[in-house]
């Protein structure tokens, strides 16, 4: 079962939190979602980035970001000179939330008791990688990582100190871009995004 908060030890590594999650039943979302999808990435790495929760395609697979939103983001990190070999990337909840529409299944928001219940897993994760830059990606990964509600369009693009001492960087979600409706706005916001991800990287210099 899964342990309380306080038992996720503080000298636990990636791949206990990894085996310890997998049985997650900490909210309801375990029993619908086919997997816990634990974060992923370099161990070592001094850049995180923190999504939101895996969607249909990582639910499905068994990674963070692999889905649509998961190849925009790619395609931006290196644009922006990073590289998904070198970074840590997860999520704020750790269970796909969905309701079923005929064949499909619909993405719905996680609530503040979902996000409350696996907050304990970040935490951990965060913990053992130490990074020095953590991006979060839309407003539930900055709520997560901050422990607030956050408006992500006064926040984005600038480093907000953490407890830790270490750097916080907040954007947009990669799905944010792929709902803009046209053209024009999709190619300025996913520039805006690019130059997001670019100065987080420049941290780490
Ligand atoms: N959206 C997220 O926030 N995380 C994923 O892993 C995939 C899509």
């Amino acid at each position: 079962l899964h342990p309380v908060a306080s038992e996720i030890g503080s000298s636990a590594s990636l791949a206990s939190l990894r085996g310890q999650a997998i049985d997650c039943q900490m909210c309801d979302l375990c029993g619908p979602a086919t997997r816990t999808v634990s974060g992923e990435g370099n161990p070592e790495a001094s850049i995180i980035f923190v999504g939101e929760q895996p969607g249909d395609q990582e639910d499905l697979q068994g990674r963070p970001f692999v889905g649509p939103a998961g190849q925009l983001f790619d395609r931006a990190l290196k644009e922006a000179g990073g590289n998904r070999a070198e970074a840590w990337i997860t999520n704020a909840v750790k269970h796909f939330k969905f309701v079923p529409r005929g064949k499909r299944r619909i993405h719905q928001k996680p609530d503040s008791t979902e996000m409350a219940a696996c907050a304990p897993w970040l935490a951990a994760e965060r913990k053992v990688l130490s990074p020095k830059v953590t991006v979060m990606l839309g407003v539930t990964g900055a709520s997560a990582v901050l422990g607030r509600h956050v408006t992500v369009s006064r926040e984005r693009s600038r480093h907000i100190p953490l407890e830790d001492g270490s750097i916080g960087l907040v954007t947009v979600h990669p799905s944010y871009l792929l709902r803009l409706p046209d053209e024009e706005s999709k190619t300025r916001e996913y520039t805006k995004f690019v130059t997001d991800l670019r100065m987080a990287i420049s941290t780490l210099a």
